[in-house]
């Protein structure tokens, strides 16, 4: 008998994490996944269906211009359940903490569908840090049947808040799976940016500070202080190219063309595909971000890190060493992006390759748990 398995996500990071796990279950027998893009995003999620190949099932295009949250939730919710009706799925997997994730799950558990949660347990502990999504991963959790966790700590977290440990399987993040997939893919073909490409521009001979910056909780003064910290830096180091990637958000695109463009070393260019992206991490000297994925990806690349952000969901990565939180104050983000750029024994201390979020097949340990549960509800059905 197979079983259908409905996927939802709508984001660029969830369909790039939940990509290879796509991959696999495609492979499975017992398995009949139908795959369902929200359209949370539009332009950024589409580059990554292009790269990964992968065709949706279902497309509810919800997204809307500066789309607020609560308008977005209505238009999920309602377009989310139309699509369980039609599909009619034994299990719905989401992943993380966006609002196509806890609505997806909400939806879900309305209509009694079981939920598989992938890049479960995150917490920073603060509701307001990350903004909306500490909330969505949390709310996700209480809905969820089973809960994929990327590293250990976040089986304490979820067992702490009262989930049974049998419904949590710790499986590594997907995104590790994705990310090697796509370097060594790049590795066989000794790919580069086509000349005629916003990236064509860089030289080779100049070191790279890679950008991205999108978090809600941000948004006003914590973007006005980055922009700064970053024209400081293009002035100070003219030799040096510092590259971002602006996110399509409207209130990214102001605050930082606003302040950035039109100067020599600083590129503001379009969200990249994931391929150029893989690019630009791994030729680049320098990260600063508040992406949750990038501080997952980077240090896999052996990159130095500084988030802008007090706080991560993600403490694994700082025992590494290789990733320090640097907040959206103007004069730290300078002075330690500074060292860095200044100090090769600083550079070298965090330079350096750390993998805590597994080994790259995250997403067959998933695969092979969600098999187990098929199993298990079998059994259960038959002794009812
Ligand atoms: C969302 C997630 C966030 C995740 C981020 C990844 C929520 C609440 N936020 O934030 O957790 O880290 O995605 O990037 O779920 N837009 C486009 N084209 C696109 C994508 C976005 O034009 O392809 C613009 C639209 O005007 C849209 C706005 O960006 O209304 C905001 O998109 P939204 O998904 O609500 O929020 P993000 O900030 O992208
Ligand atoms: N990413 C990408 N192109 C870009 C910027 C980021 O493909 O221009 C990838 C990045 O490698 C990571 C993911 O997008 O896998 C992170 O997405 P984002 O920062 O938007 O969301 P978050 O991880 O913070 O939820």
């Amino acid at each position: 008998m197979a079983y259908t398995v409905m996927m939802v996500f709508g984001t660029r990071p969830e369909a790039i994490k939940m990509a290879p796990l796509a991959r696999v279950l495609r492979t499975w027998p017992e398995v009949d996944l139908r795959i369902c893009s929200t359209g949370q995003h539009r332009e950024m999620l589409e580059q990554v269906l292009t790269a990964f190949g992968l065709k949706v099932d279902q497309d509810l295009k919800v997204m809307t211009q500066n789309q607020t949250l609560n308008g977005l939730s209505r238009d999920l919710l309602d377009k989310i359940d139309q699509a369980y009706e039609q599909t009619r799925p034994d299990i719905v997997l989401v992943h993380g903490d966006t609002t196509t994730s806890f609505i997806a799950s909400l939806a879900a558990f309305h209509r009694r569908i079981p939920i598989g949660h992938v890049e479960a347990g995150l917490r920073t502990g603060n509701l307001q840090q990350p903004w909306p999504e500490e909330a969505n991963r949390r709310l996700t959790g209480v809905l969820a049947d089973l809960h994929f966790t990327p590293t250990r700590d976040s089986d304490a977290n979820l067992i702490h808040e009262g989930v049974p440990p049998e419904h949590i399987a710790v499986t590594g993040n997907t995104v590790i799976d994705a990310l090697l997939w796509m370097r060594d893919h790049l590795a066989e073909q000794q790919w580069k940016p086509a000349a005629d490409s916003p990236l064509g521009v860089l030289r080779d001979d100049q070191r790279m500070v890679l950008i991205t910056g999108h978090r809600r909780e941000n948004f006003g003064h914590g973007f006005e202080r980055i922009c700064k910290a970053l024209a400081q830096l293009g002035e100070r180091y003219p030799d040096v190219q510092f590259v971002y990637p602006v996110h399509l958000n409207p209130q990214v695109q102001q605050a930082v063309y606003g302040v950035l463009s039109g100067r020599n070393n600083i590129h503001l260019v379009p969200p990249q595909d994931y391929q150029h992206f893989v690019w630009l991490m791994a030729r680049a000297h320098v990260i600063l971000t508040d992406s949750g994925g990038v501080q997952e990806e980077a240090p896999a690349l052996g990159k130095p890190v500084l988030v802008l952000r007090k706080v991560t969901e993600r403490p694994a990565v700082l025992k590494g060493g290789t990733v320090k939180l640097v907040g959206t104050d103007t004069a730290r983000i300078v002075d330690e992006t500074s060292q860095l750029l200044d100090d090769p024994a600083a550079y070298a201390r965090m330079a350096r390759v750390y993998t805590p979020f597994g080994d790259g097949h995250a997403s067959e340990r998933i695969a092979e748990r969600l098999s187990r549960w098929f199993t298990e509800q079998s059994a259960a059905r038959d002794n009812a």
